[in-house]
């Protein structure tokens, strides 16, 4: 496995094995890797002939306050789990030659960025998305993954491939979770045993709202809050925001008669986690 660290050999890479022919799949993360970003490696192997992992712990998607020194790192690690899991390149660009000290234009996610996250992170999406093309813009790829754990994201990702006229397949996977529930993410590591249970609120309350949903349940608020309830049962949690909403535009929906999205932020002590599901009125 190769570790490129430098953009432009980056690219002569990537080009290098375009002209001979090779299909190029690209999986950006900030590392720290579990199980979630290698499932998105063994989805891009399969599409194509190389797997490039980008790791990078990207500064611009972070607010003022946010957790962007404190985020975990561990080089050694993720490219000994690269390794093992059959990536074929390591991209870890140094902030430097990522962002030069002058640059001023950006990419700007839009209407999609002023729901669920958005108003909470103000700028985090346009920080994504700026960083993201200059990934598809230093790496060339013909496919890139992303997980639907990230649902928002991968919805603006998806736009601005459409909007800016890339040429580049955007696939997205379902969020892979611990044996409890709990989706993975590299900020699980924030919590302690005392916080895992008030953690698992999240996923709880999605089934719940399934649930309800069998038995019946179209109104969207009850829903809301009888997963409102079972978080704050939990001393430890705040909720950022329990949203029911279209999957496609991200707006609300009162009432649930197509298949929607339930998406929920929530605060367990310090550690601001996501999670979210299709809720389908006809399962
Ligand atoms: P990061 O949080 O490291 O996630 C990298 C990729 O892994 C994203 O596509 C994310 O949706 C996916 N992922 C994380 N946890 C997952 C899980 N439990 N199941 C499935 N997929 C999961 O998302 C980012 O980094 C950054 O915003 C990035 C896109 C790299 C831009 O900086």
């Amino acid at each position: 496995m190769q570790l490129i660290s430098d953009p432009l050999e980056m690219r002569r890479w990537s080009r290098g094995h375009h002209a001979s022919g090779k299909r190029i799949g690209l999986v950006p993360t900030m590392g720290y890797l579990h199980e979630g970003h290698l499932r998105l490696i063994d989805i891009v192997r399969n599409q194509t002939d190389l797997v490039v992992v980008s790791v990078f712990v990207n500064p611009t998607q972070f607010g003022p306050g946010e957790d962007f020194l404190t985020y975990p790192r561990d080089l050694a690690r993720d490219r000994a789990l690269l390794r093992d899991r059959g990536a074929h390149c390591v991209f870890v660009p140094e902030t430097a030659d990522m962002y030069d000290s002058d640059q001023m234009v950006t990419v700007v996610a839009g209407r999609l960025a002023t729901h669920l996250c958005g108003p909470g992170r103000p700028g985090h999406f346009d920080g994504v998305l700026t960083i993201v093309a200059k990934l598809f813009n230093v790496v060339e790829p013909d496919v890139a993954v992303f997980g639907r754990k990230d649902y928002q994201q991968l919805l603006v990702i998806r736009q601005m491939v459409k909007d800016l006229n890339m040429d580049i397949e955007i696939v997205g996977e379902p969020t892979v979770r611990e044996a409890d529930g709990i989706a993975m993410s590299s900020r699980n590591s924030y919590l302690t045993s005392e916080q895992r249970p008030a953690a698992l609120t999240l996923s709880q309350a999605l089934n719940k709202a399934q649930e309800i949903i069998k038995g019946g349940e179209r109104d969207s608020q009850t829903i809301i809050d009888a997963a409102t309830e079972l978080i704050t049962s939990y001393p430890a949690t705040t909720i950022d925001y329990i949203s029911i909403c279209d999957p496609e535009t991200l707006v609300d929906l009162e009432i649930i008669d197509q298949p929607a999205l339930m998406a929920l932020a929530v605060k367990v002590g310090k550690t601001r986690l996501i999670d979210n599901m299709i809720l389908d009125p006809q399962a």
